[in-house]
């Protein structure tokens, strides 16, 4: 019988065998996957498992609290947090092109948990265990796409790590590799996982920097930040968040438009609104989000976040749109 404590037992002896004395690093990245991956490892191994978290800025409201506190205290994960807001945005600094963006964050995240890598293996080849193994969110869904076939190996060795130069190479562990994301959520759930995280929606790793159109800057992030907390609060409120994958909160940073606010005219930017229902993001459609639960959220945002004087919807399925705009 599938129950997520048999997934839990069956991955936590199997990790325990394989990594025996060695130290585990994980990236996570506030994801559901990387998550759970990690609240498993842990389980397994404890404090042979180090988690480097890469703030890079691109987070959405609270979601950075979620990994540093919450997580951490429902888990008992041992945590690096790299600060890296400021580096992120000066690499982005002046750039508007959405694939040079997910370039510099992609390089830069790369650059970043090098160094921290290192750190940790650094401290682990002092006390003579040394940092062997990487561990990775990978889903089945992502083994088919990529051609990896239906074997039950959840753990895969000599693997190289994209990215990673070469005297910085890890094997592999992989504890999700045979399941699908809602019973990833359910084993989260069972690991004491917070709420806020495993039912998180998918979310791009470049994150906010790909759902500002014009230039990434605090300015432009915190005006987004607030926006999207709002749409999020509502879809929540109104009981959708099983109804919609995800819903990508745009900032049109680069158009301005004309509006009334106060007493007075207005030239701000519009907010668009991207909710898709979706099986698997390959292909989505347009959630109809009933007509009053969107004026709140558009009443709410263009009320309480001054800078936004429009709010708009996106009516557009996959294909020919994709998910996010960038
Ligand atoms: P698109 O926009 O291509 O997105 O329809 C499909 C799904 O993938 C997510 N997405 C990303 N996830 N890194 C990620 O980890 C990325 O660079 C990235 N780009 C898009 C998107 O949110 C949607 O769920």
């Amino acid at each position: 019988d599938w129950t997520a404590d048999n997934v839990i037992d069956e991955q936590v002896a199997l990790i325990k065998e394989t990594v025996g004395q060695d130290r585990v690093l994980c990236a996570l990245s506030g994801g559901v996957d990387s998550s759970v991956a990690a609240a498993l490892v842990q389980r397994a191994v404890g404090d042979q498992l180090t988690c480097v978290f890469v703030d890079h800025g691109l987070l959405r409201q609270g979601e950075a609290e979620q990994v540093e506190q919450e997580f951490v205290d429902a888990t008992g994960v041992n945590l690096v947090v790299v600060d890296a807001k400021e580096r992120f945005l000066g690499a982005l600094a002046g750039v508007t092109d959405p694939e040079e963006k997910r370039k510099i964050i992609g390089r830069e995240f790369i650059r970043v948990f090098e160094q921290s890598a290192r750190d940790v293996v650094g401290d682990g080849a002092d006390d003579g265990h040394p940092v062997k193994w990487l561990v990775q969110g990978t889903l089945y869904p992502d083994v088919v796409e990529s051609g990896g076939g239906t074997g039950a190996a959840n753990i895969k060795s000599h693997h190289n790590v994209g990215g990673l130069p070469d005297d910085l190479q890890f094997k592999l562990i992989e504890p999700l590799r045979a399941l699908f994301k809602d019973e990833v959520r359910q084993v989260g759930r069972e690991l004491g996982v917070p709420d806020a995280i495993v039912d998180r929606q998918p979310f791009p790793g470049p994150g906010l920097g790909i759902r500002i159109i014009g230039e990434v800057t605090e300015t432009n992030l915190d005006i987004l930040r607030r926006a999207d907390a709002i749409a999020r609060e509502e879809l929540t409120a109104a009981g959708l968040d099983k109804e919609i994958w995800q819903c990508p909160v745009v900032l049109l940073a680069d158009v301005r438009s004309v509006g009334v606010q106060g007493d007075g005219r207005t030239y701000g930017h519009p907010i668009v609104l991207r909710p898709v229902s979706s099986e698997d993001a390959m292909t989505a459609d347009w959630t109809r989000v009933p007509g009053d639960v969107l004026a709140q959220i558009s009443n709410r945002i263009t009320n309480e976040v001054e800078e936004v004087n429009r709010v708009v919807l996106d009516v557009t399925s996959k294909p020919p749109g994709t998910i996010e705009w960038e």
